[in-house]
């Protein structure tokens, strides 16, 4: 039996939420195309869509929050980010973004050239996306037991070293203008990269002269699970093995909207300092004068309290405890889910549970659509919605290799009642799996498509076979 972690907090606020019938549940979902992302949120009864900014923040950070100090300048509020961030990541400069995808498109302008190759363990959508909009090209190149629902490998982030050093060889360094890791592999299953192995990249990259850059969203659970699992590292602090993390790289981005615990935030660090003082022109023409980067500077205060917070390991043992729950009682109920379960949350094979639906209409958005009709659950589609891309030299759609939903659980919002609800709604889908239809799209941007896409039902009639 899967054990729940008690909370190291107590309650102190409540925000009320609402299930909707079933009829209201089914017109609400016809009126947003099919596509989760455009419901509105009171017609979602728990939300599992985005670990992303949806987490509840402290009264330490509440209380932060009242000493922002908005001065368009050089404002204390900065000056208490700048100290959080040397103490937590130790990285020469840096500059606050609104969130992540601020800093990734930062980083993209000032390094990426057309037809130049950007390589990582997985690529999350938003950082794919910042890099095919400058005309570069995305490399996933983790190791193959990623692709592997099934395996227990503890480390299913890591980059495949030998695929790293071959694809270099092969394209040349000169076309490579920085190479990436994201920790934990949001796209992977949110599975972590072990410290060796972040080593081993950071050793690669620089052999061949070619900038090391981390994508950090997750940084503080993924230290966590370095400290659980990799041999010889038990005895350390989190906030030692992240110093570490970072020490190895040129710079990072991170969506502060993980794990450092608040709503709104991010930002682009990095130690060399021409990058910096072009990062800067590049934020003050689209983001904000360099000490705000488009946030208030009660938003800097609160990323400042929660940098360090993240690192918090009873904070962290619960949190990461959490996942493995819901992971455990779904296994327990037959559900195929991504072994070991991640950080941030748990990822289920739909490709496995609807074998009868084509990877052209979409079973993971087939699973989604059904948990919400189910339960009001609000989860997302992380298969072919996302990723299917044509390939820019064949024109070939190009499908990821997994279709899967994710599951991704808010930082300190839901109890184990709510999990064991959305259990109980797993049950009944599996119940009756082979009569669940897959989708088509109706309307679909070429990037990033999966929040605006429009979809309707395929009819089983339509797909016999
Ligand atoms: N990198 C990773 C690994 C992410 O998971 C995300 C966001 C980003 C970059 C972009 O950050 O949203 O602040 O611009 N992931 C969210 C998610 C949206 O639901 O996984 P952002």
């Amino acid at each position: 039996m899967a054990k729940y972690p008690p909370e190291p907090f107590r309650i102190k606020m409540v925000e009320p939420i609402q299930l909707l019938d079933r009829p209201q549940r089914e017109k609400a979902l016809q009126q947003a195309g099919y596509n989760l992302f455009a419901l509105p949120a009171q017609a979602v009864f728990i939300d599992l869509l985005t670990d992303s900014g949806t987490g509840s923040m402290s009264q330490e950070q509440w209380a932060a929050l009242m000493q922002g100090d908005e001065s368009y300048a050089g404002a204390r509020s900065y000056q208490r980010l700048a100290q959080a961030m040397d103490e937590v990541t130790g990285f020469r400069y840096f500059v606050p973004t609104h969130q992540g995808r601020a800093a990734e498109n930062l980083l993209a302008a000032l390094l990426v050239k057309p037809g130049q190759y950007v390589p990582s363990n997985m690529h999350f959508d938003t950082t794919d996306a910042n890099i095919r909009a400058r005309l570069g090209r995305p490399v996933n190149l983790v190791v193959d037991e990623a692709f592997d629902p099934s395996s227990d490998h503890p480390f299913k982030g890591n980059m495949d070293i030998q695929k790293l050093r071959s694809f270099i060889q092969e394209v040349g360094r000169e076309n490579i203008p920085l190479g990436m890791i994201t920790i934990t592999n949001n796209a992977g299953g949110g599975q972590p990269v072990s410290l060796e192995n972040l080593r081993q990249v950071a050793a690669t990259y620089h052999e061949a002269g070619i900038p090391f850059f981390i994508d950090a969203c997750r940084f503080a659970e993924n230290a966590y699970f370095i400290k659980l699992r990799e041999p010889g590292q038990s005895h350390r602090s989190v906030r030692e093995i992240a110093r570490e993390i970072f020490s190895l790289a040129d710079g990072a981005t991170m969506s502060a909207k993980k794990d450092a615990l608040v709503n709104i935030g991010g930002f682009l660090a990095m130690n060399d300092e021409a990058l910096y003082r072009q990062a800067c022109n590049e934020l003050i023409l689209r983001e904000g004068f360099p000490t705000y980067g488009g946030l208030s500077g009660r938003d800097l205060d609160a990323m400042a309290v929660g940098l360090h917070e993240g690192l918090d390991e009873d904070y962290l043992a619960y949190r990461l405890g959490q996942t493995a729950y819901l992971a455990g009682c779904l296994s327990e109920a037959g559900i195929p889910i991504i072994q070991p379960p991640g950080g941030h949350a748990v990822y289920v094979d739909a490709g496995s549970l609807f074998p009868h639906i084509p990877r052209d209409q979409f079973p993971g958005q087939a699973l989604a659509v059904e948990l919400y009709l189910e339960a009001g659950v609000r989860t997302v589609e992380i298969g072919s919605v996302m990723f299917a891309y044509p390939d820019p030299d064949s024109g070939e759609i190009m499908h990821p290799r997994l279709e899967l939903v994710r599951l991704a659980i808010p930082r300190r919002v839901y109890t184990q009642s709510h999990l064991d609800y959305v259990v109980e709604a797993f049950t009944r889908i599996y119940a009756r799996r082979d009569r669940v239809c897959g989708y088509r799209f109706t309307y679909a941007p070429d990037l990033l498509r999966h929040f605006t896409a429009r979809f309707e039902p395929v009819q089983q009639q339509e797909t016999a076979f």
